[in-house]
């Protein structure tokens, strides 16, 4: 019998309350991190005289054994272990025999799980880091290519004015470089051992939490055993970062979706990234994207989910929280799966620059160039906005563009146009006009890729 709290009952569990309570089916993943967790213990145990030099050594010889057992398949769980650490402290018993139940003293499956979830997590969220990267360099490198290609820019997802399809790209980095922020000082914040803090009390043995820390890559011990067996901001807070990638990435996919339509045709990706119709011989769908959009939803439910686990669970640890872990796991892995696909599909996508280029004028998007040149007059741009609206409402009425509008329609509309308002009427000059900081000329992007470049490197 595995169960690690049979004493006080007479009988075993019912088969419905073992069903209910198993976790392995989920947490074995854990092994080995509990590993690790097991083995500073096993050296803070012998600190205190707990365990001799030579149990030492067979308890750290056969946590080798076992985690090599679990990765070949040979040490399985089954449901009457419930969770990782009871199969595990099964497997140690097995092989060391009853040396194997001195490893618990002085810890509790609510110390230890709270530990292996922070390991493992803090691990993951570096690999996450570095898919998050790649889909960076993807997009900066796309966004080179098309630094001063001029594109439609839009608000409303209509044609407000011109920018350079750079510009757009680097907005969507400028998302993922947040995130990559959030994962490290959410990093800083998840960098706590509550290992020590027992079942909430702390222990009576001789322990050194801060060692134990130490040796697991901790800043620091927890400050509080209850906190440190009750708390969940870390795990809730990577929920809340995953979505957010989420987030970004359903943004970014929903035009990547938008610029593959027939119309728009800004970009056609490539066949390794795009799939087909098994009706429709033509069809090529943007399905990467779609999936990438659909997922987002799942990001929000896990986030959403722990919340209203935590909400108003007193402290200290309750089984309540064992319902962490599948959220958690669930955001991590759709992200890694997302991720390179998501690169992939942007790396090797099409720009159609002339297409672009063609568009950016399109929808009357000079508009407000005519609005600034009077305001360089000295017209007010409230009365700016409205002789322009008026030129608008023209080109509308007659079907000419901007800069088609004749001379005297000019002179007609405002005494304050003439014919040389023409100047600021190509989207080159609109875009050469824009040099502050953080706007979409030639130059500030410039600066801004070199800036994002050189941020993406530090990482
Ligand atoms: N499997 C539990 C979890 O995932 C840890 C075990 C704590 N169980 C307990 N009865 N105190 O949170």
């Amino acid at each position: 019998m595995s169960r690690l709290w049979g004493g006080r009952f007479e009988g075993g569990p019912a088969d419905a309350l073992a069903a209910l309570s198993a976790s392995v089916h989920f947490d074995m993943r854990l092994v080995p991190y509990d590993i690790a967790a097991s083995r500073a213990h096993a050296r803070v145990l012998r600190r205190a005289e707990l365990l001799t030099e030579d149990e030492l050594r067979q308890i750290i010889d056969a946590l080798a054994d076992l985690e090599v057992a679990v990765a070949a398949g040979e040490f399985t769980a089954t449901i009457a272990d419930e969770d990782v650490h009871t199969a595990l402290e099964r497997g140690l018993v097995e092989r060391l025999g009853a040396l194997g139940g001195k490893l618990r003293a002085g810890r509790s499956r609510n110390d230890q799980i709270a530990t292996d979830l922070r390991l493992y997590v803090r691990d993951h969220a570096r690999g996450l880091a570095a898919d998050l990267l790649d889909l960076c360099d993807a997009l900066t490198e796309q966004a080179e290519q098309h630094l001063t290609t001029p594109a439609p820019g839009m608000t409303h997802t209509q044609h407000g004015q011109p920018i350079t399809f750079g510009h757009q790209l680097l907005a969507h980095v400028q998302g993922f470089l947040r995130d990559l922020d959030r994962l490290s000082d959410w990093d800083d914040r998840t960098s706590v051992s509550p290992l020590g803090s027992g079942a909430l009390a702390g222990s009576s043995l001789e322990l050194d939490p801060v060692a134990v820390a130490k040796e697991l890559g901790f800043a620091s011990a927890a400050a509080n055993s209850v906190d440190a067996v009750s708390d969940r901001d870390f795990a809730a807070e990577l929920l809340f970062v995953t979505a957010m990638i989420g987030i970004h990435l359903s943004r970014l996919a929903e035009e990547i979706i938008l610029w593959t339509t027939t119309e728009f045709g800004w970009v056609e990706l490539d066949d390794a990234f795009a799939t087909g119709s098994s009706i429709m011989p033509q069809k090529k769908n943007s399905d990467i994207a779609e999936l990438a959009r659909g997922k987002s939803g799942r990001l929000i439910g896990n986030l959403t989910g722990l919340l209203a686990t935590l909400k108003a669970l007193p402290f200290s640890y309750n089984r309540d929280l064992q319902e962490d872990k599948e959220p958690v796991f669930d955001s991590l892995d759709n992200l890694t799966l997302v991720l390179p696909a998501m690169t992939g599909m942007i790396a090797t996508m099409t720009v159609r620059a002339a297409v672009l280029a063609a568009a950016a004028p399109l929808g009357f998007s000079l508009a407000t160039e005519i609005a600034d040149w009077l305001v360089r007059k000295g017209v007010p741009f409230r009365d700016a906005h409205e002789i322009t609206g008026a030129v608008v409402q023209y080109c509308g009425k007659e079907g000419v563009d901007l800069h088609e509008v004749p001379d005297e329609a000019l002179a007609a509309i405002s005494p304050h146009l003439d014919p040389t308002v023409r100047s600021v009427l190509t989207v080159e000059g609109a875009l050469a006009g824009r040099t502050t900081p953080g706007s979409t000329g030639p130059g500030p992007v410039a600066d801004q890729l070199a800036q994002v470049k050189k941020t993406l490197s530090g990482w």
